[in-house]
């Protein structure tokens, strides 16, 4: 090997390799490139740079430094080429991914309340603007709460209007636990917590042991309304439940109380109202009485306000318990009970 072939073969490496770097089309082409060249083992550059030993020692440096001038410039060469290829790389992506910050977004599915919660919520207001102030209640209660406390003792009869579902649990000392029949059992809770004047509301979830059907369901909602002051009425009941009436179902809605019975009541009434759809003319929603009861209630039995750590010489007071359900489906007029538990939202969403 002499002087000039290894100058050559230099040249021609030099020329080859510039264009190949600047041809390479992406990061990887480019590596290999370098390495074909400047690669410690199998690259040409070093391959020609072991034939030195070859030539006269006077050549050598000469060689020497022409294969460094090589070496520098594919380096320059590949390093522009790398600067490129990331640059357009860059611009390939942002071209991908790019974003129209001027583009109407995309939608939410809006939810809402289910119709039996807005219900709750609007009895709430009404009877907020009269000072009753809205308490939570637990839907796993004692017996004692639930029955004895409030005047139904363990083997009467009474025990009949609710038939109960009793949770499978280790009692609470000698309480069985069962899932409460009605919301009631919260007025003993908030006598127990204060001293009057009190007026409460306690919405909620009650259970019972019911064959499912239009008007029934094993799992339903009530109001409960308590008020307990030194000269409470009946009367004080019947105006409040009249406006009550009349805010939800129109200002011209009559009323009327019929005697009714709850061992924690005494006395207790059943409270109507005109028939929502014949408005009082007879039809087969009202049994052609031309009224709907939606609510029970009376003055509390001095048994319970005694329970309630209240003296029944000095307090009187009464109580209501509605169903929530029920007034949602006069209010909407839906005439199966079903449809608010079945989580069906073509149903939910037309209300
Ligand atoms: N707790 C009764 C029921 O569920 C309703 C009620 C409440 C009646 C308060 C009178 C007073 O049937």
């Amino acid at each position: 090997m002499d002087l000039a072939s290894l100058t050559g073969q230099l040249t021609a490496l030099r020329d080859r390799a510039l264009a190949t770097i600047a041809d390479a089309a992406d990061l990887e082409g480019l590596d290999e490139a370098e390495t074909a060249v400047l690669g410690r083992k199998q690259g040409e550059l070093t391959a020609i740079l072991r034939g030195i030993g070859a030539l006269a020692p006077d050549d050598r440096p000469h060689v020497g430094a022409a294969a460094n001038d090589v070496r520098v410039a594919v380096e320059a060469a590949v390093a522009t080429r790398r600067t490129r290829l990331q640059a357009i790389g860059l611009e390939v992506r942002l071209a991908a991914e790019r974003l129209d910050p001027t583009l109407p977004g995309r939608p939410f599915r809006r939810g809402s309340l289910h119709p039996i919660i807005e219900t709750a919520r609007e009895i709430e207001r009404i009877f907020g603007q009269f000072g009753f102030v809205t308490y939570e209640s637990p839907e796993v209660e004692t017996e004692f709460l639930n029955f004895q406390a409030l005047n139904i003792p363990s083997d009467h009869p009474a025990r009949d209007l609710w038939d109960t579902i009793y949770v499978d649990a280790p009692a609470i000392g000698d309480e069985r636990l069962l899932l409460r029949t009605h919301t009631s059992p919260g007025q003993i809770r908030v006598m127990r917590r204060g001293a009057p004047p009190i007026r409460a509301l306690l919405p909620g979830r009650c259970f019972r042991y019911e064959a499912v059907d239009a008007s029934h369901g094993f799992e339903f909602f009530q109001v409960e309304g308590l008020m307990v002051d030194e000269g409470t009425t009946l009367a004080n009941l019947r105006g409040l439940l009249d406006e009550f009436a009349h805010a939800m179902f129109g200002p011209s809605r009559a009323t009327r109380f019929r005697p009714g019975y709850y061992p924690f009541t005494e006395p207790s009434v059943a409270f109507d109202i005109e028939c929502v759809v014949c408005d009082g003319v007879g039809c087969s929603a009202c049994a052609r009485t031309g009224w709907m009861t939606i609510l029970g209630a009376g003055m509390v039995h001095p048994v319970v306000l005694r329970n309630g750590g209240l003296d029944p010489e000095r307090f009187q007071g009464f109580a209501f318990g509605m169903g929530v359900d029920r007034i949602a489906m006069l209010r909407y007029g839906i005439n199966d009970i079903r449809y608010f538990l079945e989580n069906d939202l073509r149903f939910l969403e037309q209300l």
